[in-house]
């Protein structure tokens, strides 16, 4: 099933070369961020470029149910008035989240120590996850939850009478559970402490900031600790939110295994917690060039510039590389069907708590499609066979997961035969203009009937 409708099957086939140029919607981990922050603080915060995919629409909801006013100006372009920390009301219904682990996880941590209570579910997808990564840290600040076997949504989260601030070492690299812990220790006072062992996504460190909390970084040798101060006051900002690294990974992959193709994917972040995949397409033998590399907006950017890659070879994946490229084992492992050798790629056992089974799904998909892979329980291994070695043919499940519908649609592109999905409306949770970019491009996509 679709995440808000009826399956969308398509079919993606042997494309002509892929030229031209790539705009890449805003950056979805930013986004909700900005719609969150907004709402958190006093006065006005105006975003422009905000991706406007299902995900992210779903988080501009909920921060109006919680007492923001929440205002779309014209494309990508948003007003938020916030409440202030502390500030949110009782929403007065049920929250739903739809696909989004960011959104729920990220709300229900902005919620937790404010004296108010609200219920949260999902699509089949995110009732699916585990929450109790979230609820156990914000039950150290006095928020209890009652949600499903596992701490699985539907939720109803009690927001602290009284918080207290909380030092908590993250068990899992996640930038969820980080930032969840951080927007719960806005509204407790004294100082919050979180500890990462692998460092992940900064940017509720960074955006944080930027309204005006106190907040530091210090590497130690148990790790980063992040240090906030509680109960600053918030003031909106105005935000102009940067591509997303992890949508344009699949228009530079596709080019990639595409033969003769030459795509450029103009300004995206390479903020170090996000570009592994690029560095990792380099060592792997890419043609990808960063172009006018400049500074946006506090963050690196360049222009990426990628051409077809015949000679692509496998590599080992750091497993500390992990977490800056979490979001991209998909669309690497069809990239891996195309280089020659294998490609080894461990540490990744978070890809199995992701919107589906990541690696079940991909080394099913490949699978079905004449690759040869190994399954293991915290990582893949794909032997790949070179640039026209992917037979192709077959129809994937996609269990309701954006990036395993584009990274199979991306496989169709380049695999002998055409490959198809069973549901390609979930790629609008976070890329909406998918189908469209990767046309203009010359893919060739089509929606089938059913
Ligand atoms: C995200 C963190 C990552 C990532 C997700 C976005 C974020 O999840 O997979 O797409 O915006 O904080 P985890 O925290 O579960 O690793």
């Amino acid at each position: 099933m679709s995440a808000h409708g009826t399956p969308i099957p398509m079919t993606s086939r042997r494309a002509a070369p892929l030229k031209g140029v790539a705009q890449i919607p805003g950056d979805k981990s930013i986004s909700h961020r900005s719609l969150i922050l907004g709402a958190l603080s006093v006065g006005e915060t105006r975003i422009t470029g905000l991706l406007e995919g299902q995900d992210v629409l779903d988080t501009a909801r909920a921060m109006a149910a919680f007492g923001a006013e929440v205002e779309r100006l014209g494309e990508g372009e948003w007003r938020v008035h916030g409440v202030g920390v502390g500030g949110f009301a009782e929403p007065e219904d049920v929250i739903d989240c739809g696909n989004a682990g960011t959104g729920v996880r990220l709300i229900m941590g902005a919620m937790a120590t404010t004296p108010i209570n609200a219920t949260f579910t999902g699509d089949a997808s995110l009732r699916s996850r585990p929450m109790g990564r979230i609820t156990d840290p914000l039950a150290l600040f006095g928020a209890r939850a009652y949600g499903r076997s596992g701490g699985r949504l539907p939720l109803t989260l009690v927001g602290a009478q009284d918080a207290v601030p909380v030092r908590y070492e993250t068990p899992v690299a996640s930038a969820q559970v980080k930032s969840a812990v951080l927007l719960a220790g806005l509204n407790a006072p004294g100082q919050t402490v979180v500890i990462e062992k692998t460092p992940t996504r900064d940017h509720t460190e960074r955006m944080l900031a930027g309204f005006g909390a106190e907040i530091t970084t210090e590497v130690t040798d148990q790790g980063q600790v992040i240090t906030l101060t509680g109960q600053p006051e918030l003031t909106g900002q105005t935000i102009a939110v940067p591509r997303d690294p992890s949508s344009a990974a699949f228009p530079v992959c596709a080019a990639l295994i595409v033969p003769d193709s030459d795509v450029v994917v103009p300004g995206i972040g390479l903020n170090p917690t996000r570009a592994g995949l690029f560095t990792t397409l380099r060592e792997m033998g890419a043609d990808l060039t960063y172009e006018n590399e400049r500074i946006e907006g506090g963050e690196p950017v360049a222009d990426l510039h990628a051409r077809f890659s015949p000679e692509l070879r496998g590599i080992t994946v750091p497993p500390e590389r992990a977490a800056s490229m979490i979001d991209e084992y998909p669309i690497l492992s069809v990239v891996a069907a195309f280089a020659q050798g294998e490609t080894i790629m461990r540490g990744i056992h978070e890809l199995r708590v992701k919107e589906s089974d990541r690696i079940t799904a991909m080394v099913e998909g490949l699978r079905a499609n004449g690759v040869k892979v190994d399954e293991e329980e915290d990582g893949m291994v794909v032997h790949g066979g070179g640039p026209d070695a992917v037979p192709g043919g077959a129809t994937v499940a996609t269990h309701l997961d954006h990036r395993i519908a584009m990274s199979f649609l991306c496989l169709g592109m380049a695999a002998q035969r055409a490959v198809s999905i069973d549901d390609g409306g979930p790629v609008a949770t976070s890329f909406p203009v998918f189908e469209g970019l990767m046309r203009d491009l010359g893919a060739q996509i089509v929606r089938r009937n059913r």
